[in-house]
């Protein structure tokens, strides 16, 4: 039997109603906004013939979901971080803004105040023994395409089990390790050392573990390094590069693999380079270079301060 009740006036109407629509107070957009997100629902629920039973399990894990603080962990898992991006590089494209270094999704576990220094930073505390040495560097250009000194390079990575510092279930890591801020130096330069990072897996047993399972999919991530790259007089970038020979690379949960951002590494053995970084062992080296782009009409069109909200 085929039930369908969407279409009805007083459904219709229904929809208005609940969306504020037929009143004068309120917000216009966040009216606009809920009114075509129910509309879409009740479409839904009426041609899937979504039981009662199914629509309270995902109440339920919406109420898990929240109190995990796993909203924006599941938001790049559905998809939703990509298909934001994608957008901003339609946009970008019909302005005629090229993005010579790829953007891809911000993740939930940034933290704004690692200490910052000019040049050069070492990103680890030496502690995770299980990591191969990692030297990275480049050089940050403007949108001339030349080098930009001053230029904020943000840099964070998780640690050889999968942990970031300030979501580390086993708390053993300190606060900000293997998060720094570079000030590029006068020849547009950051270059840091640190350890190659592993793959992240999402919290095993949570809700956002649960659905990815049930729609025959795991929550793993390629291992890859964040970064925002700022300057007063360019939009801000939003980046990841990924650590090339990773077997997730095209298989990331958070769809954030982009061509352009997994840069070669190279491994180092010989005792010249190992002296020239000031190591005592073999290390492994990716060069980077990062591009940004210009303000439109003075501002950054991309511009988004509601995002830090959103992290888990
Ligand atoms: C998630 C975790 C990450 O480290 C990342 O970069 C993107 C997404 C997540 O748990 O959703
Ligand atoms: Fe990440």
């Amino acid at each position: 039997m085929t039930v369908k009740i969407f279409d009805r006036p007083d459904v219709q109407s229904f929809l208005k109603t609940l969306s504020g629509l037929d009143n004068s107070k309120g917000n216009a957009r966040m009216k606009e906004i809920t009114h075509r997100l129910m509309t879409d629902l009740f479409r839904a629920i009426d041609d899937l013939n979504i039981t009662p039973d199914e629509y309270w399990t995902g109440i339920a894990w919406l109420n898990d979901i929240g109190a995990a603080g796993q909203a924006g962990l599941i938001s790049p898992g559905l998809g939703l971080d990509h298909f934001i991006d994608e957008r901003l590089d339609a946009i970008d494209a019909a302005l005629g803004i090229d993005n010579p270094t790829p953007r891809t999704i911000e993740g939930p576990l940034y933290v704004a105040g690692a200490p910052e220094s000019v040049g050069f930073a070492r990103l680890d505390d030496g502690r995770d023994l299980d990591g191969q040495t990692l030297i990275m560097h480049g050089v940050v250009h403007d949108a001339d395409k030349k080098p930009l000194p001053g230029a904020k390079v943000e840099v964070w990575h998780c640690d050889t089990r999968g942990f970031y510092s300030h979501f580390d279930p086993t708390g053993l890591q300190a606060p900000f390790n293997m998060r720094r801020t570079i000030i590029a130096d006068e020849n547009g330069r950051y270059k840091f050392q640190s350890i190659l990072p592993s793959g992240y897996g999402v919290p095993p047993g949570s809700p956002t573990e649960r659905l990815l399972s049930a729609l025959g999919r795991h929550g793993q991530r390629p291992a890859h390094i964040h970064f925002f790259v700022s300057d007063p007089n360019h939009r801000k970038l939003t980046t990841q590069i990924n650590i090339e020979g990773d077997p997730l690379i095209n298989d990331d949960f958070a769809y954030a693999t982009r061509e352009g951002l997994v840069p070669a590494i190279k491994e180092h053995n010989d005792e010249n380079s190992i002296r020239e970084h000031g190591l005592n062992g073999p290390f492994a080296e990716i060069e980077f270079d990062i591009y940004l782009t210009p303000l439109l009409d003075g501002v950054d069109n991309q511009a988004n301060e509601q995002r830090k909200r959103a992290a888990a």
